[in-house]
């Protein structure tokens, strides 16, 4: 795999911030699916100003990576541990051996299906460092805390906690996706102003820790993002990407809302702070 470099402990810092549009499938695809997605990209023009990540099933990996597209490709999970006896799950090193070179760690529907705690999470994004994956840490308020005032708080303790856990030098190995609870496959978009606010506060949180690797980190925004929504995310200062979930198993969804991000990146989509 040519991907080998992104590995700690010589940890590298990307050249810049490039947007990053990630595809999460969840629990969705088969073998025929990927086959049927790799050919789709192959056919496409892949935007070189936006690092596309696809994370397939755990299964699905290696033949994923095998495609060899040129793109990164993540888990959706790890364990904390690096082997042992824990029945069905999968650890970092493990989806590195598969081809991975990402994992997303922290969504919503493990912390809150699956009751992982804000420390278990943060083990998890310290075990996928240590194992040489850069990682999407999810964080994100339920709509209870949202109505209940305290979105800012719940964001801020869930990244607190995992911060405390990351070197300073492996910063730039993170990437953090907001999503927003009440927005994940839903169909109801943060709107980019309410996203903004906490993505800006997302960024000050990284600025106290490191002002310069701060700058280097993609804050993603995840939650119903769509061909038709991404482009208005895409304006807003901090929203540095998008985890898109269900527009993801659509190759074509996917690579509009990477479109969006590469107008961004190339500046043919003005920012909204620039007054556009
Ligand atoms: P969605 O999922 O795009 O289907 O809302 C996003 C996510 O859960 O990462």
């Amino acid at each position: 795999m040519t991907r080998e470099s992104a590995a700690a402990p010589g940890l590298r810092e990307p050249a810049s911030r490039n947007p990053i549009v990630a595809g999460n499938w969840k629990m969705n695809g088969d073998h025929a699916f990927v086959e049927r997605y790799v050919a789709s990209l192959r056919e496409a023009d892949l935007p070189s100003a936006v690092e596309l990540v696809l994370c397939p099933p755990t299964c699905y990996l290696s033949a994923l990576a095998r495609a060899d597209l040129g793109i990164g490709i993540g888990g959706q999970d790890v364990h904390w541990l690096d082997a042992g006896p824990c029945t069905g799950s999968v650890a970092a090193r493990m989806i590195r051996d598969c081809g991975a070179t990402w994992s997303i760690v922290g969504h919503s529907e493990r912390r809150i299906g699956l009751s992982e705690s804000d420390e278990m999470v943060a083990d998890k994004v310290d075990a996928a460092l240590r194992a040489g994956l850069r990682v999407i840490v999810c964080v994100g308020e339920t709509l209870a805390e949202r109505e209940a005032g305290s979105a800012e708080t719940v964001v801020l303790r869930q990244l607190d906690t995992v911060l405390a856990r990351v070197p300073e030098a492996a910063l730039a190995q993170i990437a953090v996706a907001y999503e927003p609870v009440w927005a994940i496959g839903t169909g109801r978009t943060a709107t980019p102003e309410v996203a903004q606010a906490m993505h800006a506060l997302v960024r000050a949180r990284l600025i106290e820790m490191n002002a310069e690797s701060a700058m280097s980190v993609c804050i993603l925004y995840g939650g119903s993002v769509t061909p038709e929504n991404a482009r208005l995310l895409a304006r807003e200062q901090d929203i540095d990407g998008a985890l898109v979930g269900g527009a993801s198993l659509d190759p074509g969804d996917f690579l509009r809302i990477a479109g969006a991000f590469a107008e961004r990146a190339t500046g043919a989509l003005q920012s909204r702070a620039a007054g556009a």
